[in-house]
Protein backbone atom coordinates (compact mmCIF):
# COMPACT_ATOMS: atom_id res chain seq x y z
CA UNK A 1 0.00 0.00 0.00
CA UNK A 2 1.40 3.52 -0.93
CA UNK A 3 1.75 6.71 1.25
CA UNK A 4 -2.07 8.60 1.93
CA UNK A 5 -2.17 12.16 3.09
CA UNK A 6 -2.28 11.37 6.49
CA UNK A 7 1.02 9.68 6.43
CA UNK A 8 2.45 13.22 5.11
CA UNK A 9 0.35 14.86 7.72
CA UNK A 10 1.66 12.05 10.63
CA UNK A 11 5.24 12.95 9.66
CA UNK A 12 5.23 16.50 10.54
CA UNK A 13 3.20 15.63 13.71
CA UNK A 14 6.26 13.04 14.37
CA UNK A 15 8.94 16.00 13.77
CA UNK A 16 9.98 14.03 10.46
CA UNK A 17 11.26 15.86 7.68
CA UNK A 18 9.58 14.92 4.31
CA UNK A 19 11.38 14.08 0.86
CA UNK A 20 9.67 14.96 -1.94
CA UNK A 21 11.29 15.12 -5.71
CA UNK A 22 9.28 15.72 -9.30
CA UNK A 23 8.80 12.48 -11.54
CA UNK A 24 7.76 12.66 -15.26
CA UNK A 25 8.04 9.22 -16.69
CA UNK A 26 7.86 5.85 -15.60
CA UNK A 27 11.59 5.18 -15.46
CA UNK A 28 13.18 7.79 -13.52
CA UNK A 29 9.47 7.94 -11.56
CA UNK A 30 10.25 3.48 -10.50
CA UNK A 31 13.97 5.15 -9.71
CA UNK A 32 12.88 7.88 -7.30
CA UNK A 33 9.83 5.68 -5.77
CA UNK A 34 12.58 2.95 -4.93
CA UNK A 35 15.17 5.52 -3.09
CA UNK A 36 11.74 5.74 -0.28
CA UNK A 37 10.86 9.32 -1.17
CA UNK A 38 7.76 10.28 0.13
CA UNK A 39 5.65 12.09 -2.77
CA UNK A 40 6.35 12.44 -6.48
CA UNK A 41 5.57 15.64 -7.75
CA UNK A 42 4.62 15.37 -10.78
CA UNK A 43 5.74 18.78 -11.21
CA UNK A 44 4.73 21.54 -14.40
CA UNK A 45 8.65 21.80 -14.38
CA UNK A 46 8.06 19.44 -16.73
CA UNK A 47 7.58 21.75 -19.58
CA UNK A 48 11.04 22.86 -19.06
CA UNK A 49 12.94 19.76 -18.59
CA UNK A 50 11.10 17.31 -20.53
CA UNK A 51 9.41 19.84 -23.50
CA UNK A 52 12.28 22.35 -23.51
CA UNK A 53 9.96 25.09 -22.43
CA UNK A 54 11.59 28.59 -21.34
CA UNK A 55 8.64 28.35 -18.59
CA UNK A 56 5.79 26.53 -17.21
CA UNK A 57 3.32 28.51 -19.12
CA UNK A 58 2.60 26.68 -22.36
CA UNK A 59 1.96 23.30 -20.28
CA UNK A 60 -1.77 21.83 -20.92
CA UNK A 61 -3.48 19.30 -19.29
CA UNK A 62 -2.70 16.98 -21.93
CA UNK A 63 0.32 16.65 -21.36
CA UNK A 64 -0.14 17.01 -17.72
CA UNK A 65 -2.42 13.87 -17.59
CA UNK A 66 0.00 11.87 -20.01
CA UNK A 67 3.19 12.74 -17.42
CA UNK A 68 0.63 11.53 -14.42
CA UNK A 69 -0.42 8.50 -15.87
CA UNK A 70 3.49 7.23 -16.46
CA UNK A 71 4.51 8.54 -12.82
CA UNK A 72 1.35 7.11 -10.98
CA UNK A 73 2.08 3.36 -13.16
CA UNK A 74 5.78 3.99 -11.94
CA UNK A 75 4.69 4.26 -8.13
CA UNK A 76 4.72 1.39 -4.94
CA UNK A 77 5.16 3.17 -2.38
CA UNK A 78 5.37 7.16 -2.34
CA UNK A 79 2.34 9.62 -2.53
CA UNK A 80 1.52 11.18 -6.31
CA UNK A 81 0.77 14.71 -6.51
CA UNK A 82 0.34 16.37 -9.38
CA UNK A 83 0.54 19.91 -10.74
CA UNK A 84 -2.64 22.16 -12.10
CA UNK A 85 -1.17 23.64 -15.14
CA UNK A 86 -0.92 27.25 -15.75
CA UNK A 87 -5.06 28.50 -16.50
CA UNK A 88 -6.28 24.85 -15.39
CA UNK A 89 -7.98 26.33 -12.43
CA UNK A 90 -7.92 30.04 -12.92
CA UNK A 91 -11.03 30.79 -15.14
CA UNK A 92 -13.54 29.40 -12.60
CA UNK A 93 -14.11 27.01 -9.89
CA UNK A 94 -15.58 24.31 -12.28
CA UNK A 95 -12.63 24.64 -14.32
CA UNK A 96 -11.02 23.76 -11.64
CA UNK A 97 -12.57 20.99 -10.08
CA UNK A 98 -13.36 19.31 -13.35
CA UNK A 99 -9.22 20.03 -14.51
CA UNK A 100 -8.11 18.25 -10.66
CA UNK A 101 -10.50 15.41 -11.37
CA UNK A 102 -9.15 14.42 -14.24
CA UNK A 103 -5.38 14.59 -12.65
CA UNK A 104 -6.88 11.94 -9.97
CA UNK A 105 -8.28 9.90 -12.99
CA UNK A 106 -4.83 9.66 -14.59
CA UNK A 107 -3.73 8.24 -11.17
CA UNK A 108 -2.75 11.20 -8.92
CA UNK A 109 -3.18 11.36 -5.39
CA UNK A 110 -3.22 14.96 -4.62
CA UNK A 111 -3.44 18.05 -6.67
CA UNK A 112 -1.01 21.09 -6.56
CA UNK A 113 -1.81 24.47 -7.43
CA UNK A 114 -0.15 27.87 -7.26
CA UNK A 115 -0.90 31.08 -5.30
CA UNK A 116 -1.84 32.54 -1.97
CA UNK A 117 -5.42 33.59 -0.97
CA UNK A 118 -6.81 34.46 -4.14
CA UNK A 119 -7.21 30.79 -4.65
CA UNK A 120 -8.22 29.94 -0.81
CA UNK A 121 -11.49 29.14 -2.54
CA UNK A 122 -10.81 27.16 -5.49
CA UNK A 123 -8.93 24.88 -2.81
CA UNK A 124 -11.28 24.68 -0.73
CA UNK A 125 -13.91 23.55 -3.58
CA UNK A 126 -11.53 21.40 -4.84
CA UNK A 127 -11.03 20.05 -0.95
CA UNK A 128 -14.83 19.42 -0.75
CA UNK A 129 -14.97 17.36 -3.89
CA UNK A 130 -12.84 14.75 -1.89
CA UNK A 131 -9.54 15.60 -3.55
CA UNK A 132 -6.38 16.51 -1.45
CA UNK A 133 -4.73 20.27 -2.62
CA UNK A 134 -1.08 21.22 -1.85
CA UNK A 135 -0.88 25.06 -1.70
CA UNK A 136 1.92 26.78 -3.60
CA UNK A 137 3.25 30.42 -2.61
CA UNK A 138 6.69 32.52 -2.54
CA UNK A 139 8.04 32.18 -5.97
CA UNK A 140 5.05 31.12 -8.35
CA UNK A 141 6.79 30.02 -11.74
CA UNK A 142 3.11 30.53 -13.45
CA UNK A 143 2.97 34.12 -12.87
CA UNK A 144 5.59 35.64 -11.35
CA UNK A 145 7.88 34.94 -14.78
CA UNK A 146 5.11 36.83 -16.15
CA UNK A 147 5.83 39.94 -14.31
CA UNK A 148 9.14 40.05 -12.28
CA UNK A 149 11.25 36.95 -13.26
CA UNK A 150 13.03 34.51 -10.98
CA UNK A 151 13.10 36.29 -7.19
CA UNK A 152 13.62 35.40 -3.81
CA UNK A 153 10.31 36.05 -1.95
CA UNK A 154 9.27 37.58 1.33
CA UNK A 155 12.41 39.75 1.86
CA UNK A 156 10.98 42.84 3.86
CA UNK A 157 8.43 42.49 6.84
CA UNK A 158 5.71 44.06 4.26
CA UNK A 159 6.09 40.89 2.30
CA UNK A 160 6.34 38.19 5.16
CA UNK A 161 3.19 39.27 6.67
CA UNK A 162 1.39 38.98 3.22
CA UNK A 163 3.03 35.36 3.07
CA UNK A 164 2.40 34.16 6.20
CA UNK A 165 -1.62 35.41 5.96
CA UNK A 166 -1.56 33.50 2.48
CA UNK A 167 -0.22 30.16 4.21
CA UNK A 168 -2.72 30.55 7.16
CA UNK A 169 -5.09 31.09 4.76
CA UNK A 170 -4.34 27.96 2.40
CA UNK A 171 -4.49 26.17 5.71
CA UNK A 172 -7.53 27.27 6.60
CA UNK A 173 -9.15 26.47 3.04
CA UNK A 174 -8.30 22.58 4.19
CA UNK A 175 -4.94 22.62 1.82
CA UNK A 176 -2.44 19.14 3.34
CA UNK A 177 0.52 20.67 3.04
CA UNK A 178 2.32 23.96 1.48
CA UNK A 179 5.18 24.36 -1.58
CA UNK A 180 6.92 27.41 -0.20
CA UNK A 181 9.35 28.21 -3.26
CA UNK A 182 12.27 30.42 -2.99
CA UNK A 183 11.05 32.26 0.56
CA UNK A 184 13.47 33.55 2.81
CA UNK A 185 14.68 30.91 4.96
CA UNK A 186 13.60 32.98 8.56
CA UNK A 187 10.05 33.12 6.86
CA UNK A 188 10.14 29.69 6.17
CA UNK A 189 10.64 29.04 9.46
CA UNK A 190 7.72 31.40 11.58
CA UNK A 191 5.42 29.83 8.45
CA UNK A 192 6.04 25.85 9.29
CA UNK A 193 5.88 26.94 12.88
CA UNK A 194 2.74 28.60 12.76
CA UNK A 195 0.51 26.23 10.84
CA UNK A 196 -0.22 22.38 11.36
CA UNK A 197 0.01 21.27 7.95
CA UNK A 198 3.54 20.47 6.23
CA UNK A 199 5.67 23.13 4.55
CA UNK A 200 7.53 21.27 1.45
CA UNK A 201 10.70 24.02 0.62
CA UNK A 202 12.55 24.60 -2.35
CA UNK A 203 14.84 26.99 -1.81
CA UNK A 204 13.33 28.28 1.50
CA UNK A 205 16.28 26.98 3.78
CA UNK A 206 16.44 24.07 6.54
CA UNK A 207 13.26 25.38 8.69
CA UNK A 208 10.34 23.69 6.20
CA UNK A 209 9.17 20.07 7.28
CA UNK A 210 10.04 19.03 3.95
CA UNK A 211 12.07 19.55 0.80
CA UNK A 212 11.33 19.53 -2.78
CA UNK A 213 13.63 19.25 -5.86
CA UNK A 214 13.32 19.02 -9.14
CA UNK A 215 14.94 15.48 -10.16
CA UNK A 216 17.00 16.75 -13.22
CA UNK A 217 18.58 18.79 -11.18
CA UNK A 218 19.57 16.83 -8.38
CA UNK A 219 21.01 14.26 -10.91
CA UNK A 220 22.69 16.61 -13.01
CA UNK A 221 20.63 16.33 -16.67
CA UNK A 222 19.39 19.61 -16.94
CA UNK A 223 21.80 22.41 -17.62
CA UNK A 224 20.17 25.16 -18.42
CA UNK A 225 19.05 26.61 -15.10
CA UNK A 226 21.28 26.05 -11.99
CA UNK A 227 19.89 28.26 -8.68
CA UNK A 228 21.90 28.49 -5.91
CA UNK A 229 19.61 25.97 -4.08
CA UNK A 230 19.93 23.19 -5.80
CA UNK A 231 21.98 20.04 -4.57
CA UNK A 232 23.47 18.30 -7.47
CA UNK A 233 24.47 14.70 -6.44
CA UNK A 234 25.49 13.21 -10.20
CA UNK A 235 26.44 14.93 -13.62
CA UNK A 236 24.51 12.56 -15.64
CA UNK A 237 24.54 14.91 -18.45
CA UNK A 238 28.37 14.72 -18.99
CA UNK A 239 28.31 10.57 -18.67
CA UNK A 240 25.39 10.57 -20.60
CA UNK A 241 27.05 12.72 -23.89
CA UNK A 242 30.04 10.45 -23.50
CA UNK A 243 28.49 7.12 -23.54
CA UNK A 244 26.31 8.06 -26.43
CA UNK A 245 29.60 9.25 -28.03
CA UNK A 246 31.06 6.44 -27.52
CA UNK A 247 27.93 4.02 -29.20
CA UNK A 248 28.38 6.67 -31.88
CA UNK A 249 31.77 5.88 -32.39
CA UNK A 250 31.67 2.07 -31.73
CA UNK A 251 28.94 2.07 -35.13
CA UNK A 252 31.12 3.85 -36.64
CA UNK A 253 34.13 1.82 -36.32
CA UNK A 254 32.12 -1.67 -37.02
CA UNK A 255 33.00 -2.29 -33.13
CA UNK A 256 29.01 -2.93 -32.05
CA UNK A 257 27.51 -4.93 -32.84
CA UNK A 258 29.47 -7.77 -31.81
CA UNK A 259 28.88 -11.35 -31.47
CA UNK A 260 27.45 -11.79 -28.39
CA UNK A 261 24.80 -8.70 -29.61
CA UNK A 262 23.39 -10.57 -32.49
CA UNK A 263 21.16 -13.73 -33.53
CA UNK A 264 21.87 -16.63 -35.60
CA UNK A 265 20.53 -19.47 -37.30
CA UNK A 266 21.02 -23.01 -36.59
CA UNK A 267 24.42 -23.98 -39.04
CA UNK A 268 21.36 -26.84 -40.91
CA UNK A 269 19.43 -24.21 -41.60
CA UNK A 270 21.48 -21.53 -43.01
CA UNK A 271 23.08 -24.60 -45.31
CA UNK A 272 19.31 -25.40 -46.16
CA UNK A 273 18.93 -21.90 -47.05
CA UNK A 274 22.25 -21.44 -49.23
CA UNK A 275 21.03 -24.23 -51.27
CA UNK A 276 17.73 -22.83 -52.11
CA UNK A 277 18.78 -19.17 -52.43
CA UNK A 278 21.49 -20.53 -54.21
O1 LIG B 1 6.79 22.13 -11.04
C1 LIG B 1 7.58 21.94 -10.10
O2 LIG B 1 8.59 21.27 -10.27
C2 LIG B 1 7.27 22.56 -8.82
C3 LIG B 1 8.23 22.54 -7.72
C4 LIG B 1 9.57 22.20 -7.86
C5 LIG B 1 7.75 22.91 -6.38
O3 LIG B 1 6.22 23.08 -8.68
Amino acid sequence: MHKSVKDILDKKKAGQKISVITAYDYTLGSLCDKAGIDMLLVGDSAGMVMLGYENTIPVTMDQMILFTEAVSRARQNALVVADMPFMSYQASTSDAIANSGKLIKAGADAVKLEGGRVVASTIRAIVETGIPVMGHIGFQPQTTTLSQGYRVQAKTKDAAVTLIEDAKALEEAGAFSIALEMVTSEVAKIISESISIPTIGIGSGKHCDGQVLVVHDVLGMYDKLKPKFVKQYLSLSGDITKALTNYRLDVESGKFPAKENWFSMDKSELDRLQREIG
